[in-house]
């Protein structure tokens, strides 16, 4: 098997000079040849797509990303595939695992849990799928900040409270502090700051706005497993839910939201079903 930072780095000069025709002759959501990796949404099987299931149903090996995929939903429609945790094994050991059962014609699917593209470190095993020759695809899911809205009935932008989201993580192992940029989001007012992988670091990233001055006050929300059976839901302030997660003990798989969307408090009616909703049809964010 080729180094896989080399194989990613050989995907990206070719895509550099050629575009991938799949762009243009394939829609998301459409059945492809290849592995398809496939959102599984935050937890409830329900949140799942479609054609997530079907694929997923449709399995003889299942390669999952562990405790954040929930096992009901790997029972209720994985359980005739053999089911392999992802955790705790690195591209040299996953890339030919998926390569090898495709190669022999198994029907193999990569589940991640929520959506791929956020913070799921899909594309390098797609890379590397690709370059020893096994086609990879995307199939979407619902991730965790999309799942935490619904659960707290609010939603991430909110007219006259809220015009701008930002999914972010914290400054750690895998992020420099000079490329944490939850501060800057907290400061210009009107974001709704999702934060993913910080559920272990929440009073340290509370008391580096503190220090930088950010008003006490700024509602948190921290959601733990949602959409699971065991959901919670701990609200705060920045001066306050440090606290308050340490006594309820969550070091994981919570979304911390930072913002007063969470809170639906002081929102104004939108344009879109007030006067703009008289004006011309033309007008193409009508269907929004
Ligand atoms: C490796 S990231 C994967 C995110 C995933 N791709 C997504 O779109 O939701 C894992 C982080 O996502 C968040 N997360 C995933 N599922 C969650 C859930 N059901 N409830 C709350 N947070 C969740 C947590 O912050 C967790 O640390």
């Amino acid at each position: 098997m080729t180094d896989p930072q080399d194989a990613i780095d050989a995907e990206a000069d070719t895509r550099a000079v050629e575009r991938d025709p799949r762009i243009e002759d394939r829609t998301a959501g459409e059945r492809q040849e290849g592995i398809p990796f496939i959102g599984a949404g935050p937890g409830d099987p329900g949140l799942l797509t479609v054609t997530g299931r079907e694929l997923v149903e449709a399995a003889d090996l299942i390669v999952h990303a562990g405790s954040l995929v929930n096992s009901e939903l790997l029972d209720e429609y994985g359980a005739s595939a053999e089911q392999v945790s992802s955790i705790g094994k690195d591209l040299e050991e996953l890339v030919p695992l998926m390569r090898d059962a495709y190669e022999a014609g198994r029907t193999v699917v990569r589940l991640h849990s929520g959506d791929p593209a956020i913070y799921g470190a899909a594309l390098e095993q797609m890379d590397a799928l690709e370059h020893e020759g096994v086609p990879t695809y995307i199939v979407p899911g619902v991730t965790a900040a999309f799942a935490a809205s619904a659960t707290l009935r609010t939603q991430l932008t909110l007219n006259g409270v809220a015009n701008h989201v930002a999914f972010t993580r914290p400054q750690g192992q895998t992020l420099d502090p000079e490329d944490d940029h939850i501060g800057e989001f907290v400061e210009m007012g009107d974001v709704t700051t999702c934060i993913y992988l910080g559920t272990h670091a929440v009073d340290e990233m509370m008391d580096r706005l503190l220090e930088d001055g950010h008003d006490p006050e700024t509602p948190v929300t921290v959601i733990y497993h949602a959409s699971w059976p065991d959901e919670e839901i701990i609200e705060g302030t920045i001066g306050t839910i440090g606290e308050r997660l340490e006594a309820a003990g969550y070091r994981a798989s919570a979304l911390v939201i930072i913002g007063d969307a969470a809170r639906k408090a002081g929102y104004e009616r939108s344009y879109l079903y007030g006067d703009w909703a008289n004006r011309s049809s033309t007008e193409s964010e009508a269907d929004d």
